[in-house]
């Protein structure tokens, strides 16, 4: 009897607990911009889309400035929203929240989106995406029939490009809204991994999550949001057999993912709990287009707008502070003396952000940055220490370099963008590679894919990045290195995850047999 139950007991091991047959859950986190964020002032019973939120984009966007812009507190350098007005990622977990980045799918049909406090804290809420595909048929059709649809289209699309925060010129973007299918196309962010890993048997809420954020908040604010990332790893883990979670973030999810590892949880926890990272476009060290934002603002690509309305609330958001290149990351991607910012003969680089902030007259956003560079900067020579990253990016697609102002442009109007050779369209290619400087380590395995002509946004869709995923999921993990030499058992991890439950698991089993 006993080799019996010892038997089913190491099988059983072996198919729940080693990831042998089972496939790894996955987490998505998003990116700047990309998390739906909904708000309510007072006492209000519901919580009202505000991010991404066409109707508010087309006809109320100095509300919606007035929404989402940060107070700051100059004491301390941290940011809060105005008294009894509170704004939130709702759905937290649920990654249908994830795959597109607008709240109203048809404004016509739903002008205005609310849900219920319960809701917003639930994972509920979020349903499924069917009409999702290119936005609900018969408003396609009602939009290609009707006079002027392409003028209609164009500023809804506008609306919907808003995500694309750092995105792609003017030019690009009447290519884009020509094809109205191509501006849907564009407003779908994990919507393709998700449909892909659904097709090989995934479930929404149940192998794959989604962990949205305030993505005005820099990490020193993020403390309650990585609690419940720490937690919504570990209950995903135990959910699935025990099965260690891949985690796949986009764009500025790298960099709070980065700040996670080194800073929230422990070498053991991300043994026990994480199987790999994978990161698509990330700026790990930032990326210049930041510092405009702070400069004149960045109309994100709304036609007619000036930079300057929307740049209250771009300059209130330790996020934009937080990816200005910075001068501390210990790797020295930008050069003291390297321009970002000029104005006639006179420039400004890394090391001169306080005069920059002077210059502005706008000494808060200095005290931001000196928050964000103190509290929040990770030390990028440190790496994530995860046992694999794999990362995945655009290059060869012309970048923002440095922004060129006359003496009367600055700081009010938009500059001329001098763009470098290279990068994703969004994303500096030196920070996109910083990974390959941070501090080799034995522990983990890194692999890189660098795309030609792929901007920012193509990774999220590629299907090369794709199938990759569907592989790392659905593969068996390999043994672990030891992390410390003194460790006996240096197979250990590779089975069965956490070490106590192969004593409790022996005590029942045994307890089993000598019952019989
Ligand atoms: C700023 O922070 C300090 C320290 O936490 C606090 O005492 C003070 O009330 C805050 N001020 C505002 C305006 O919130
Ligand atoms: C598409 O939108 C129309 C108009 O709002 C609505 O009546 C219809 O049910 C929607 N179709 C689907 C498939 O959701
Ligand atoms: C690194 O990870 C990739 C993808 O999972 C895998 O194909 C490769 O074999 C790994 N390399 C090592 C040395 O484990």
């Amino acid at each position: 009897m006993m080799p019996f139950l010892l038997a089913l007991f190491v099988l059983g091991c072996s198919v729940i607990h080693c990831g042998g047959v089972s496939k790894h859950p996955v987490i998505l986190v998003p990116g700047l911009g990309a998390s739906q964020l909904w708000h309510k002032k007072g006492k209000e019973p519901f919580y009202r889309s505000l991010w991404v939120y066409p109707h508010k984009t087309i006809f109320k966007l100095d509300s919606l400035v007035e929404d989402m812009k940060l107070n700051m507190n100059s004491s301390t350098g941290s940011t809060f929203d105005d008294r009894g007005h509170t704004v939130k990622a709702c759905g937290f977990g649920n990654p249908k929240s994830l795959t597109g980045l607008v709240t109203s799918w048809n404004p016509f049909a739903n002008p205005f989106p609310k849900m219920t406090s319960s809701d917003c804290d639930g994972e509920e809420f979020y349903e499924d995406d069917s009409d999702f595909d290119g936005m609900n048929k018969t408003f396609l059709k009602m939009l290609r029939n009707k006079k002027g649809a392409n003028h209609v289209g164009h500023w809804l699309g506008a609306g919907l490009s808003l995500f694309d925060f750092c995105g792609s010129k003017i030019k690009d973007y009447l290519k884009k809204i020509a094809g109205i299918k191509n501006t849907w196309k564009n407003v779908h962010y994990f919507k393709d991994l998700i449909h892909t890993l659904e097709k090989k048997g995934y479930r929404a809420n149940v192998d794959i999550k989604g962990a949205p954020y305030d993505f005005r908040k820099a990490p020193n604010e993020l403390t309650e949001y990585y609690r419940s990332l720490k937690r919504l790893i570990e209950d995903t883990f135990s959910k699935n057999g025990n099965s260690k979670v891949v985690l796949v973030a986009h764009s500025n999810g790298n960099p709070v993912l980065l700040y996670f590892y080194n800073s929230v949880v422990t070498a053991e926890w991300k043994d026990k709990y994480i199987r790999a990272h994978v990161a698509l476009g990330p700026p790990w060290a930032g990326a210049t287009k930041t510092v405009k934002l702070m400069v004149s603002g960045d109309s994100v690509n709304i036609p007619f707008v000036k930079g300057k309305r929307l740049r209250p609330m771009q300059r209130s958001w330790p996020t934009v502070a937080w990816l200005m290149p910075s001068p501390s990351h210990g790797l020295w991607l930008w050069e003291e003396g390297e321009p970002l910012i000029k104005v006639d003969h006179y420039s400004y680089g890394v090391g001169d952000y306080r005069h920059l902030f002077d210059d502005l007259g706008y000494p808060d956003g200095y005290r931001l940055w000196q928050t964000v560079e103190r509290e929040a900067v990770a030390d990028l020579s440190k790496p994530p220490d995860v046992r694999e990253l794999h990362v995945f990016y655009g290059i060869n697609v012309p970048t923002a370099g440095h922004f060129v102002y006359t003496r009367t442009s600055f700081p009010d109007s938009d500059p001329k963008t001098v763009d470098e050779r290279d990068g994703d369209g969004t994303v500096n290619r030196r920070s996109l590679e910083a990974f390959k400087k941070f501090r080799s380590s034995k522990f983990t395995n890194i692999t890189h894919h660098a795309y030609p002509g792929k901007d920012h946004m193509d990774v999220l869709r590629d299907q090369r990045v794709l199938s990759f995923i569907t592989n790392l999921v659905f593969s068996k993990e390999p043994a672990l290195p030891p992390r410390h030499e003194k460790s006996r058992f240096p197979n250990a991890a590779s089975c069965c995850g956490s070490g106590w439950q192969v004593p409790m698991l022996t005590v029942m089993v045994l307890g089993l047999v000598s019952t019989v």
